[in-house]
């Protein structure tokens, strides 16, 4: 079968013909993929700054935001059926018997580090015609959700983010309750701060999203489309963005850059949380407002907080969401998939961003 693959030690990224992966347990699934989305981390990957081929192979096969039409089970597998639709998940457990998220299917609190994640470390992705995997690492999605399914994977990244925030909200007397009536904002609307933003418009929070994207951008367009309000973050300050917005009880980072999200961090609210999920490049050391940050996190029980991947239930539960955004705003969902190229162009996207998420169309 067809895949897209790097080859990091001969620094390369290119079509190859893979072998077609086949059944070889009682609870495996086949699937043949319909549909994988580009995503940041793609996109570092393919210029071979992460990621990890498997150890028996010279490259890695990319993409880990799949949609799939199932095409064969196993004799034990019951969750799913022929002609079925669903997405995979991404990260498989470490072997450690001591790592008890690992035992308890949550290897995204993995605490060997010895976990695979499919199409980033040391597994193989989703860029290709067919991929097989255990029916635990699938979820079956409806029919209706066939045109979107494909923002599945980066939305539960969003869908674990607010889990941790509504952990730490409910610190408070009332639980979430209160938090909720505050203003939430959003750093960054590439796919994972706009899905962000729609997770907390749908959850009814009056939604804040500061970016570096132009006015007349689609992405700002999204963001007008789901209700929230846009910030301009190269006319306006995180200062500026805290007197807009009020009393600013929640942030979601979701823009992978260090300044900016301190800065805003030093906007935070009494009693706030506030979430990163971006995975900023290194760089050298920055200066930043640490004795303000410190005091604030003190004088107003602030909390902080990082997520990365998701666990079954998110996935879950970013498939109820995806419904539910697709009734309430549309146009905004509809919205976010700007380009769908063929497996041999996607080289061109895999180097070069542009638009809100394009995705690899394998049919
Ligand atoms: C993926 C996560 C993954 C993370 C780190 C992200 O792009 O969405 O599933 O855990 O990269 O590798
Ligand atoms: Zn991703």
């Amino acid at each position: 079968m067809k895949a897209m693959a790097v080859f990091p030690s001969s620094r390369e990224l290119r079509l190859v013909e893979h072998p077609e992966p086949e059944l070889s347990g009682a609870r495996q699934v086949k699937l043949r993929i319909l549909e994988t989305g580009i995503c940041g981390t793609d996109r570092e990957i393919a210029s071979f700054a992460y990621g990890m081929a498997p150890g028996d192979c010279a490259y890695l096969i990319l993409g880990h935001e799949a949609l799939g039409e199932v095409v064969e089970v196993g004799g034990e597998a019951t969750s799913l059926a022929p002609g079925d639709l669903a997405v995979l998940t991404v990260r498989r457990p470490c072997p450690h018997e001591h790592c008890v998220p690992c035992i308890h299917e949550r290897q995204d609190f993995c605490l060997t580090g010895d976990f695979t994640e499919r199409g980033i470390k040391e597994a193989h992705g989703y860029m290709a015609e067919y991929a097989v995997e255990d029916e635990r690492f699938l979820v079956r999605v409806p029919p209706e959700l066939r045109n979107v399914a494909v923002l599945t994977e980066p939305l539960t990244v969003a869908e674990k983010a607010m889990e941790q925030a509504h952990v730490l909200m409910s610190r408070m007397p009332g639980g979430d309750d209160g938090s909720r009536r505050r203003p939430a904002v959003v750093l960054g609307a590439g796919p994972i701060g706009l899905l962000g933003a729609m997770k907390l418009r749908d959850c009814g929070y009056e939604t804040w999203v500061y970016s570096r994207d132009e006015p007349d951008s689609a992405n700002f367009k999204i963001v007008s489309a789901m209700g929230a309000r846009f910030v301009d973050a190269q006319r306006h300050s995180p200062g500026e963005l805290a007197e807009m917005a009020g009393d600013i009880g929640l942030v979601y980072e979701a823009a992978g850059v260090a300044k900016v999200s301190f800065e805003v961090l030093g906007e935070l609210g009494v009693n706030g949380v506030f979430i990163f999920s971006g995975i900023p490049a290194l760089k050298a050391p920055l200066e930043v407002d640490s004795e303000r940050i410190m005091r604030n996190m003190v004088l107003k029980n602030q909390a902080i907080a990082g997520t990365v991947n998701a666990g079954h239930a998110s996935y879950k539960q970013a498939l109820t969401d995806l419904a539910s955004f697709l009734r309430r705003f549309p146009s905004a969902v509809n919205a976010m998939i700007t380009a769908r190229v063929p497996l041999e162009g996607a080289r061109e996207d895999l180097l070069r961003r542009g638009g809100v998420k394009t995705v690899v169309d394998m049919v």
